[in-house]
């Protein structure tokens, strides 16, 4: 297979949470960019947000305005997925659905190269499973960042049945090279840090439920106490609730229905109302402008 090289083109689809995220991560390793998302202004919105977190680098007088000029020159909003040709490395960045995954990346098919890397960022569904339409499933690979890609170093590398392994040694690579810190994982239900953290959300959300504390309490005790750098409900709402529900859900099912994933009933509500976290402006707590201050 052809190594990528430092100027080859990545395409990210979906420019929400994660996806505006790693664009910045790979424009900041020097690669042309291109980033879609299919609603409308999403991906403007992505870009800004972008902007807006690298002006706060150059206040802070962490990053030189002109690489920040750079860096964002190298990336280009696209219109529709045609535009992904050019691409030596597509990552999909979507909503947490298996068939509307599926059906990207079967578009995206038709319109790469045959080598093209097709990669996944996906929390929780099985890589396999989303390559099992595709003609090339070889070349399809999970390539999973966490909250926030600029700054978290870890990158899971999970090769499907079908993954070839030198697709999964390239992004190996790559992440390194974009000074990640990659680790190889098959692609089994949440692969390793989304199975191991399942606990972590369920119990506090069980805790909550039970009336044992609240969510500001159980926070906080995990944060001084446990040393952790967020409690379970600050980073639900950091994660997105959609998401979050969908990850569990998504283990729930995978694992048929094993009772130690049971999903939150507490979660789906808050998904129901559009209280999704700090994307939406309120989740366990209130980010919007005229709160005084997120609590805790
Ligand atoms: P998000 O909801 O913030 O962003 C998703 C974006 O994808 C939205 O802008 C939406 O308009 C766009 N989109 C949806 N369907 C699309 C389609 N068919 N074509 C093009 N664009 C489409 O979601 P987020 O949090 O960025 O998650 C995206 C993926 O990353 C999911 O698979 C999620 O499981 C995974 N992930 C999320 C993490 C998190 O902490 N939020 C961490 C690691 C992985």
């Amino acid at each position: 297979m052809t190594p990528i090289s430092p100027d080859a083109v990545i395409g990210v689809i979906g420019a929400g949470t994660m996806g505006a995220g790693i664009a910045q991560v790979a424009a900041k390793a020097g690669h042309p960019v291109l980033l879609y998302d299919a609603f409308e202004g999403a991906a403007q919105k992505g870009f800004d947000g972008i902007k807006k977190g690298l002006n706060k680098l150059v206040e802070r007088g962490k990053m030189a305005q002109a690489d920040v000029d750079a860096l964002l020159s190298r990336i280009t909003l696209v219109n529709g997925l045609e535009a992904f040709a050019p691409a030596r490395v597509v990552i999909e960045v979507i909503v947490e659905r298996l068939d509307v995954k599926q059906s990207v990346f079967s578009q995206l098919e038709e319109i790469c190269a045959d080598d093209t890397i097709l990669a996944t960022n996906t929390s929780s569904i099985s890589v396999t499973a989303i390559g099992s339409q595709l003609k090339r499933a070889n070349n399809l690979v999970g390539m999973h960042f966490f909250n926030p890609a600029p700054i978290m170093k870890l990158v899971e590398v999970i090769s499907g049945l079908d993954t070839d392994p030198n697709v999964a040694d390239a992004i190996y690579e790559l992440s390194a090279r974009w000074g990640k810190k990659p680790v190889r994982a098959k692609s089994t239900p949440g692969f390793i840090v989304n199975r191991v953290a399942r606990p972590f959300y369920a119990e506090g959300l069980r805790v909550l439920q039970e009336g044992g504390a609240d969510e500001a309490t159980i926070d906080a005790v995990i944060r001084e106490a446990g040393n952790f750098r967020m409690g379970p409900f600050e980073l639900m709402d950091l994660i997105g609730h959609d998401v979050n529900f969908a990850v569990t859900s998504s283990v729930f099912a995978a694992y048929f229905n094993d009772q130690r994933f049971l999903p939150s009933l507490i979660q789906q509500d808050l998904v129901n109302a559009g209280h999704l976290g700090r994307k939406s402006g309120r989740g366990f707590y209130n980010y919007s402008a005229d709160a005084e201050k997120p609590t805790p």
